[in-house]
C-alpha cells in the first residue's frame, strides 16, 4: 500500500530557504509493538524485517533484559553502558555465535576469517596488519578517484531530459561499486583477462549480499550447520562464485607484481598484498588477502550506498535542506581531498541521515562473565545488544527522534551529541576500520551530485526500512532530476 508524504514544506525544484523547516519530515518508521512478541511472530519477525521486533520500551527504557528465542539478551541504550561494553570492559564481549553464523553463512570451511568475523589473536593480528591502509593520507589519495566515478555517474544523469526519473537506490549502489572497485583493484575486470565481468563481479555480489543478509529461523535456535536453511544454497552458490573470483584477482595481481613491478596498481589490493604485521613482519596469507579482499567488498558497499540512498531520499523530500546543501557544494574548495573537512552542512545532512537510517542497525555481542550495565546483571553468556536503530530513535536521548532535522550535527550543536549515544561506525576495538574512506566517499558523492542537478520524489510511496545485515529501503526509490 502506498504512504502518503508527512511533509512540511511542497517541493518545487527550485525552492530555496534560509532556515530549517517549522515542521521538519518525519520519514516512515514502523509503529513500535505495545508488548513483546511471542515465540512465533518474533521468528517470522526475524526471517521478515528484524526491526518490526522492537516494542515501545526498547525506545524508552535504557536496559532491557530477559530471555528470548536467542537465550538471555540484554539491549543497551545507555550511552555510559554503551561505552563499558565496547571500551571499558570490552575484552568482556566478543561478537556473538548467531552473527557470525549470520555473516559467514555459505562459507568453506578453510576459507580464511575477514577482520569482520575473526575473533581472538587473529583479528587482532589483522586489524594492526590492515591499520596502515587506511590512514587519512592513504584515504586523502583516493578523493580525486572517488569524485571522477561519481562526476561520471551525474554526467550520465544529465544526458537525459530534465525531470527524468533515475532509481536512486540503484544509482548509489552502482557509483559505490564503481569507487569501491576502483580503489580496491584499480581496472582489473576491464580488459576481460580475470575471465568475467564488473557486471557479473557486481551482480554476483549483490545476490550473495541479498542471501546473506536474511536471518534463518534455524540459525536463530542454533540448529546444526548440517541442517539445510532456506537461503544458505543461494548464499553457498554466489560464495564460491565470488571467492573464486576474487581469488582469481589476487592471483593475477601477484603474477603482475612479479612480471611488472613497475607497472603495478596502487591500490588497495597490492597494498594488502604487501601489508605485514608491524609487530612480527609477517604478511597475510594469500587465503587472509582473499577473505579480505571479500570482506571490504562486502563491508564496504552495501554500507555506503544505502547511507547516500537514504540521504538523497531524504534530501528530495526536503528541498529546504537540499538547497542550503548545494550552496554549500557549489562553493566547495576545488580539491575533492579538502571536502571532508570543509563541508559541514553536508556532513550534517549525512549525518542525520544515519541517525535516522544507520545502515548498520544491529550490533551484537557476547558477554564471556557476568558483568552489570546500568544496574542491571548481566549474566555470563548473554547476548548483548546494541542496535544504532533504537539508540537513535530513543526518546531520552534525542529531541523529536523521528524528524529529519539535520541542524543537530552542525557546529554548535554536533558537540552536544554524546559519543555513544551515535554510533553509525561502531565503537571501541572494533569500530569500522573504513569509518573515514566511507565519509569522505559519501561527502565526494553526495558534493558532486547536488552540484549539478536537482532532486524531487517521482511518487509519495514512503520507502519502508527493511534489515538484511543493513539498512535498505523495501522497494525502488525513483527520483526525478533536473540539471541545475
Ligand atoms: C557508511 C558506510 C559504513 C558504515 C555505516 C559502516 C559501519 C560499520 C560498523 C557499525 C562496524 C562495527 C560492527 C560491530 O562492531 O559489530 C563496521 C565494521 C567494519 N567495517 Fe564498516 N561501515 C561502513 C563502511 C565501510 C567501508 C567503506 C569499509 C572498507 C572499505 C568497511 C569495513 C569494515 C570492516 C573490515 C569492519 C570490521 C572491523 C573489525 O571488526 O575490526 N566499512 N562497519
Amino acid at each position: 500500500m502506498k504512504s502518503t508524504i508527512e511533509s512540511g514544506a511542497a517541493f518545487s525544484p527550485t525552492s530555496a530557504c534560509n532556515a530549517p523547516p517549522a515542521k521538519p519530515f518525519k520519514p516512515w518508521a514502523p509503529r513500535p509493538r505495545t508488548s513483546p512478541a511471542g515465540t512465533l511472530t518474533q521468528l517470522w519477525l526475524l526471517a521478515r524485517n528484524p526491526i518490526e521486533t522492537w516494542s515501545r520500551a526498547h525506545y524508552e527504557k535504557p536496559v532491557l533484559s530477559g530471555p528470548s528465542l536467542m537465550g538471555h539478551v540484554v539491549v543497551v541504550n545507555d550511552p555510559a553502558a554503551i561505552r563499558r561494553v565496547f571500551i571499558e570492559n570490552s575484552a568482556n564481549y566478543e561478537k556473538d555465535p548467531l552473527q557470525l553464523r549470520v555473516l559467514r553463512a555459505g562459507s568453506k570451511a578453510g576459507a580464511g576469517d575477514g577482520l569482520l568475523v575473526a575473533s581472538g589473536e587473529s583479528w587482532k593480528r589483522t586489524r594492526r596488519t590492515l591499520a596502515p591502509l587506511f590512514t587519512p593520507r592513504r584515504v586523502a589519495s583516493f578523493a580525486p578517484l572517488m569524485q571522477m566515478k561519481a562526476q561520471a555517474r551525474v554526467e550520465a544523469w544529465m544526458r537525459r531530459r530534465p525531470g527524468a526519473i533515475i532509481e536512486i537506490d540503484r544509482e548509489m549502489g552502482r557509483v559505490a561499486y564503481d569507487i569501491l572497485s576502483a580503489t580496491l583493484f584499480s581496472d582489473a575486470l576491464a580488459d576481460g583477462r580475470a575471465g568475467f565481468t564488473h557486471i557479473e563481479f557486481e551482480r554476483e555480489m549483490m545476490r550473495l549480499l541479498d542471501s546473506i543478509g536474511r536471518i534463518d529461523p534455524l540459525d536463530v535456535l542454533g540448529a546444526p550447520d548440517w541442517m539445510p536453511r532456506l537461503h544458505r544454497r543461494a548464499a553457498r552458490d554466489s560464495r564460491d562464485w565470488f571467492e573464486g573470483a576474487v581469488a582469481q584477482l589476487v592471483a593475477m595481481r601477484k603474477a603482475q607484481m612479479s612480471a611488472e613491478p613497475v607497472r603495478t596498481p596502487d591500490d588497495l589490493l597490492t597494498a594488502l598484498l604487501v601489508a605485514s604485521d608491524p609487530e612480527t613482519g609477517t604478511g597475510l596469507s594469500e587465503a587472509d588477502v582473499a577473505a579480505n579482499l571479500f570482506t571490504f567488498t562486502a563491508a564496504g558497499h552495501e554500507t555506503t550506498a544505502r547511507a547516500l540512498t537514504w540521504t538523497l531520499h531524504l534530501l528530495a523530500r526536503e528541498p529546504c535542506w537540499q538547497e542550503r546543501a548545494r550552496a554549500e557544494a557549489v562553493a566547495a574548495p576545488d580539491d575533492p581531498a579538502q571536502w571532508a573537512d570543509t563541508l559541514p552542512v553536508i556532513r550534517a545532512v549525512l549525518e542525520e541521515a544515519m541517525r535516522l537510517f544507520p545502515p548498520v542497525p544491529h550490533m551484537s555481542r557476547m558477554a564471556l562473565q557476568a558483568d552489570e550495565l546500568a544496574g542491571t546483571h548481566v549474566p555470563a553468556g548473554a547476548v548483548v545488544v546494541v542496535a544504532p536503530w533504537l539508540l537513535h530513535r530513543h526518546k531520552k536521548l534525542w529531541d523529536n527522534p523521528s524528524a529529519f532535522m539535520p541542524q543537530r550535527f552542525l557546529p554548535g550543536a554536533r558537540e552536544n551529541i554524546e559519543r555513544f549515544a551515535y554510533l553509525p561506525f561502531g565503537a571501541g576495538p572494533r569500530v569500522c576500520i573504513g569509518a573515514s574512506f566511507a565519509m569522505q566517499e559519501a561527502m565526494i558523492v553526495l558534493a558532486s551530485v547536488l552540484r549539478n542537478v536537482r532532486f524531487s520524489p517521482a511518487h509519495a510511496h514512503e520507502p519502508r526500512p527493511l534489515l538484511r545485515i543493513t539498512l535498505r529501503p523495501d522497494d525502488r526509490i525513483p527520483l526525478r532530476v533536473y540539471p541545475v
